[in-house]
């Protein structure tokens, strides 16, 4: 699978369901960046505005959470209409939060920092559904990718692949037609994109061209 998870932290937030309508032609997930200006210097929106989207869209909530208590806020996510829920691993409680997204009837998510151990968070691959690889320090939009992250993408797809797992491994930060080949090949299958897709002047196209440049990629793998 190759998805396209456009972050709508790039969109017009005065305009989020024309952004959304723009780009559910070429995308079934939408990314909702939620920060909470104490994990990560920045402020965005809550469950209130995945609520808002929910009524808009029949796409994958994809809500990747960048707040210090998680475990305070799934049960309105969930109320909200989240698919899925990301906290960070370096938040902690991993176990009890996987099983309280779930109990909540979501899809449970961890993201991971650049600098994050790949023995110290493997662990907990086999139990999650979605594991997301930061290729920025969380906080902000437009960032470079930060290269060192593809290693761990290929020690995280092999274990997936050799444990038989159905684990989806998502990419977060600095996605761009540059940099999308690398974590192709390195494995990542679901790739956010901010500017690179709410960026452009036309973000269906932007999908487009990101899915093709993934899959020319695989296809040269093959
Ligand atoms: C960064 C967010 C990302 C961000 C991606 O903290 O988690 O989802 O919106 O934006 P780009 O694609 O511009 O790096
Ligand atoms: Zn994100």
């Amino acid at each position: 699978m190759i998805e396209i998870a456009p972050s709508i932290l790039s969109a017009d937030f005065a305009y989020l369901g024309d952004a959304i309508r723009s780009v559910e032609p070429e995308t079934s997930w939408i990314h909702v960046d939620v920060m909470d200006g104490h994990f990560v210097p920045n402020l965005t929106v809550g469950a209130p505005v995945v609520a808002s989207i929910r009524r808009h869209t029949k796409c994958y909530l994809d809500c990747h959470l960048m707040i210090t208590d998680p475990w305070d806020y799934l049960a309105d996510f969930a109320k909200a209409g989240a698919d899925s829920v990301s906290f960070h691993f370096e938040v902690g409680r991993t176990s009890e939060l996987i099983k309280m997204a779930h109990d909540l009837g979501m899809k449970a998510g961890m993201a991971v920092n650049p600098d994050a151990n790949f023995d110290d968070y493997s662990p907990y691959i086999a139990s999650l559904d979605l594991l997301l690889i930061m290729s920025v320090f969380p906080g902000f939009a437009g960032q470079s990718f930060i290269p060192d992250v593809l290693e761990p993408l290929r020690r995280a797809r092999n274990l997936i692949t050799e444990s038989g797992l159905d684990t989806v491994l998502q990419i977060d930060g600095g996605i761009s037609l540059e940099t999308i080949r690398a974590s192709t090949i390195s494995g990542a299958e679901v790739f956010v994109a901010g500017s690179a897709v709410f960026g452009q002047s036309n973000p269906a196209q932007a999908i487009r061209d990101l899915k093709r440049a993934a899959s020319l990629a695989l296809e040269g793998t093959k």
